[in-house]
C-alpha cells in the first residue's frame, strides 16, 4: 500500500470543522445530525426493510417487488428482483402525469454559448421519437448500443431512450481513442454504434465519426449492422451506404408517443467501462432499479435537491459522474438542471463562473483538478477570479472524483461559496453507482479535505489484510460490508473476475473492496480518502490502468520495455510518468527529446489524449528485483524526486537508479 502522502498527513491533522448554518438546514430533507443518526440507526434495526422503504419512495414499479434481497448466489446479489419499471418512464413520464410537464428539465448550453431550454414535456417527445428510431433500426430489450457522443441533448436523449427500450448502453468518452472504442463495441457485442459528425470544444472541431470508422475496421465488430450519425458540425460527412444513418431525419419522422418496455429491476441499465489494475478495462455492468433508486435518493440527501434548484454536474457522460448526476439523477428527481457542451476554460477560465451567474445555478458540482486550474488562471488574470460574478444564488457546492487538497478546498469555499455554502466531497466509484461516503449538507460538519461519514445504509468500514476492522488513525483497506442496491452487479463476460477483483477470499469474500486506502480521524471517525492501492493511477479525476499505458507504449517499434508510475501534479492531481528501456542505446539530449515526444503522440493516439504521459525516461533498464519484478515503489520516488532511502537490498541492479533520476 501507499505510504500516506505529506498531503493526507496534514488533512488528517486538519482540525478545522465547519458546522452546518445555512439558514435552508432547518428544512432540508436530512435537517440534522439527529436525522441522519436516525436514519443510520434505521438501517441497522432493518437494513431489508430500509432500502425497500427507499425504493417504494424514490420509484415508481410497474410491477411492485416483494423481495428485496436475494443472497442466493452472493456475490451475485440481487435487489428487487420481482419488481419490474423502466429507468425512462421514471425519469420522464412521471414528472409530466404529476404535472409537472412544463418545468424546465434541461438548460443546455452550448460551446459557443447558444442556449437550448427544454422542459419535461419536450424531453419526453424527444426521448420517444428517438427511442422509435432506435426500433426502426431493429433495436430490442437486451440488445447492445455504444454511445460515442459529445456532451449534448442528442447524448442524454440517446441513453434515455436505450432505456426506454431496455437497450443495455455502454457510452464511450468522446476523447477515447479507435482502439479504445474498438475493444469496447467488441466486448460488449454492440448492434448499434451511435455518434456526431464531430464534436465541438474549446472552439475547436474534433473528430468522432471517423474515429468509429477506424474503430470499426479494425475487427471483431461483426455484431455492428447500423451506425446511427448526429450531425452536429457538418464537418464529416462520409457514410457507408447500408450501414450509417444520419440521426436527424430518421428522429423526425418517428411518433412523438413511445410505450416504455418495462424491465426487471435486475435488468442491466447500462455497462460502462473502467481501468482495473491489470488486463483491459472492465465492463461493469449496472441494473435498473437498484441503481436508479439510489441515483434518485442521493439526489435528495447529499444534495438536497428542491424543487426550485438548479443544479450543474459539470461531468461528462462518458463517465460515471455524468450518468448518474446528469442523465438519470437529476431527471428521476425531477430537477432542473445545466448540461454544458463545452470547458472550463474557453473561451476564458470564467466560464463556470458567468454560467453560474447567467442561468442562477444553485447547486453546483465539479471536479478538483478544475478548481486547481481555475485557481491559477484566476491568479495570473483577476478578470477570469470568480468575484467578477454573481454567484449569490448558489447554496450547496460539490466535488467528485478525486481527493480535494484543503488549499483547495479552502479557496472554493470562500471565493466561490462566499462562506455560505458548504462543500461536499463525494467519495465514490462506477462500480458503487452513486455516492457512498459524502457529508448531508444541513446534518454533518465539515472539513477541508474529507468525504466525513458514509450515507445512511452504506456500511464502509476500514480493515486490514486478513478483513479485521483497523482503528482509528490506522490506514487500511476501505470495505464496503454488505451489499447494496446500488452496486456493480458483475463484469460484462468476465463473472470471474468480479468475484475475484472486488470479494477476494483473503478479506472473506463477502467484503466489496474499493481499491483504496483510507483512514478515519481519531476524533471525528470522518473518513480520509488515500488514494488507491492498486496500479490504477487518477489523472485529473480520469481512472487509467498503469497496464493500459504500459502496453500502448511497447506497442511503440522503438519500445522494449515501460513502467508506468504516477507522480504528484499540482493541477490534475496525479500526472502520468513513464519510464521506458529502448530497443536500441539509450538516447540523450535533443533526440531523447524528440523520442520521448514520439512515443506521448503514440499513446495518445492508442488510448486517447488524457492517457498522454507527462514525463517520459530512458534508462538502460528498469530497478528490478532478482526475481525479475519492476520495483514500482523506487520509480514512485524517483519520479516524485525524493532520495531513495529504503531498503534496496533485493535490487538486482542499483546502478540504474542514477541513471532514471535525470528528467529530460
Ligand atoms: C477516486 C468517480 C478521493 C478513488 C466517481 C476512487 C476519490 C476512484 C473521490 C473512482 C473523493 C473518487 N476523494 N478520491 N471524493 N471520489 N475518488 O470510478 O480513488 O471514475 O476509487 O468514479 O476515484 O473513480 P471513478
Amino acid at each position: 500500500m501507499h505510504e500516506p502522502s505529506s498531503n493526507i498527513q496534514s488533512v488528517l491533522q486538519e482540525n478545522r470543522l465547519f458546522p452546518p448554518f445555512a439558514n435552508w438546514c432547518s428544512t432540508a430533507a436530512v435537517p440534522n445530525h439527529d436525522a441522519y443518526e436516525e436514519l443510520c440507526a434505521e438501517a441497522n434495526r432493518d437494513y431489508e426493510g430500509f432500502w425497500a422503504r427507499l425504493a417504494r419512495e424514490n420509484l415508481d414499479w410497474y410491477q411492485p417487488f416483494t423481495q428485496t434481497l436475494d443472497e442466493s448466489e452472493a456475490p451475485f446479489y440481487k435487489w428487487f428482483a420481482d419488481g419490474k419499471l423502466n429507468a425512462s418512464y421514471n425519469c420522464l413520464d412521471r414528472h409530466v402525469k404529476a404535472g409537472n410537464g412544463n418545468k424546465v428539465a434541461i438548460r443546455f448550453e452550448s460551446d459557443a454559448g447558444v442556449v437550448t431550454i427544454l422542459t419535461y414535456n419536450d424531453l419526453l417527445r424527444r426521448v420517444s421519437k428517438t427511442a422509435n428510431a432506435l426500433k426502426s433500426l431493429g433495436m430490442v430489450k437486451g440488445d447492445r448500443a455504444i454511445i460515442y457522443m459529445p456532451m449534448s441533448i442528442e447524448g442524454i436523449c440517446m441513453m434515455q431512450a436505450c432505456a426506454r427500450l431496455g437497450v443495455i448502453h455502454s457510452v464511450v468518452f468522446g476523447g477515447f481513442s479507435s482502439k479504445a472504442l474498438n475493444d469496447r463495441i467488441v466486448d460488449i457485442g454492440a448492434k448499434l454504434v451511435i455518434t456526431a459528425d464531430e464534436q465541438t470544444r474549446g472552439g475547436k472541431n474534433l473528430p468522432l465519426k471517423s474515429t468509429v470508422d477506424e474503430a470499426l475496421t479494425m475487427g471483431g465488430c461483426e455484431a455492428v449492422e447500423h451506425v446511427l450519425v448526429n450531425r452536429r458540425t457538418g464537418g464529416y460527412d462520409k457514410m457507408q451506404e447500408g450501414r450509417d444513418v444520419w440521426l436527424e431525419p430518421l428522429v423526425e419522422k418517428q411518433l412523438a408517443k413511445c410505450e416504455p418496455t418495462w424491465v426487471e429491476a435486475e435488468h442491466p441499465l447500462f455497462v460502462l467501462y473502467t481501468s482495473g489494475s491489470t488486463g483491459s478495462p472492465k465492463g461493469v455492468q449496472h441494473s435498473t432499479g437498484g441503481y436508479l433508486m439510489w441515483a434518485t435518493q442521493t439526489m435528495k440527501w447529499t444534495f438536497d435537491l428542491r424543487p426550485n434548484d438548479v443544479f450543474w454536474c459539470t461531468a461528462d457522460i462518458g463517465w460515471i459522474t455524468g450518468h448518474t448526476y446528469i442523465t438519470y439523477g437529476p431527471l428521476s428527481a425531477g430537477a432542473t438542471q445545466i448540461v454544458f457542451e463545452g470547458i472550463p476554460t474557453y473561451p476564458d477560465s470564467g466560464r463556470f463562473w458567468k454560467m453560474i451567474d447567467d442561468h442562477g445555478c444553485t447547486i453546483f458540482h465539479t471536479a478538483p483538478t478544475a478548481i486547481r486550474s481555475l485557481i491559477k488562471a484566476s491568479e495570473m488574470d483577476d478578470k477570469v477570479h470568480p468575484k467578477n460574478y454573481n454567484l449569490s444564488t448558489l447554496r450547496i457546492l460539490g466535488s467528485v472524483g478525486e481527493p480535494i487538497n484543503p488549499e483547495a478546498w479552502m479557496w472554493y469555499y470562500k471565493n466561490v461559496g462566499g462562506s455560505r455554502c458548504p462543500i461536499l466531497d463525494t467519495f465514490w466509484q462506477t462500480e458503487t453507482g452513486g455516492n457512498m461516503i459524502a457529508p448531508m449538507p444541513a446534518a454533518i460538519a465539515l472539513t477541508p479535505g474529507s468525504c466525513t461519514l458514509p450515507l445512511p445504509g452504506i456500511q464502509a468500514a476500514i480493515v486490514d489484510e486478513a478483513g479485521h476492522d483497523v482503528e482509528n488513525g490506522q490506514g487500511g483497506l476501505l470495505v464496503i460490508k454488505r451489499p447494496w442496491p446500488s452496486m456493480i452487479r458483475t463484469v460484462w463476460n468476465n463473472p470471474e473476475r468480479y468475484k475475484s477483483g472486488y470479494f477476494p477470499e483473503e478479506l472473506g469474500g463477502k467484503y466489496y473492496l474499493a481499491g483504496d486506502g483510507a483512514v478515519r480521524h481519531v476524533d471525528t471517525s470522518y473518513f480520509q480518502i488515500m488514494g488507491r492501492i492498486d496500479d490504477v493511477l487518477n489523472v485529473s479525476g480520469h481512472r487509467l490502468g498503469t497496464m493500459e499505458i504500459e502496453s500502448a507504449c511497447v506497442s511503440h517499434p522503438l519500445v522494449a520495455e515501460a513502467a508506468v508510475v504516477g507522480k504528484p501534479d499540482s493541477v490534475t492531481g496525479e500526472a502520468i510518468c513513464v519510464f521506458i528501456v529502448l530497443k536500441r542505446e539509450t538516447p540523450v539530449g535533443e533526440e531523447a527529446k524528440q523520442i520521448a515526444n514520439e512515443i506521448r503522440d503514440w499513446v495518445r493516439k492508442e488510448v486517447g489524449p488524457i492517457a498522454r504521459p507527462k514525463e517520459i525516461r530512458f534508462g538502460d533498464n528498469l530497478p528490478k528485483t532478482r526475481s525479475g519484478k519492476i520495483m514500482r515503489r523506487l520509480l514512485r520516488s524517483l519520479a516524485k524526486g525524493e532520495e531513495i532511502t529504503s531498503d534496496i537490498s533485493t535490487l538486482e541492479n542499483p546502478g540504474i537508479l542514477e541513471q532514471l533520476k535525470q528528467s529530460l
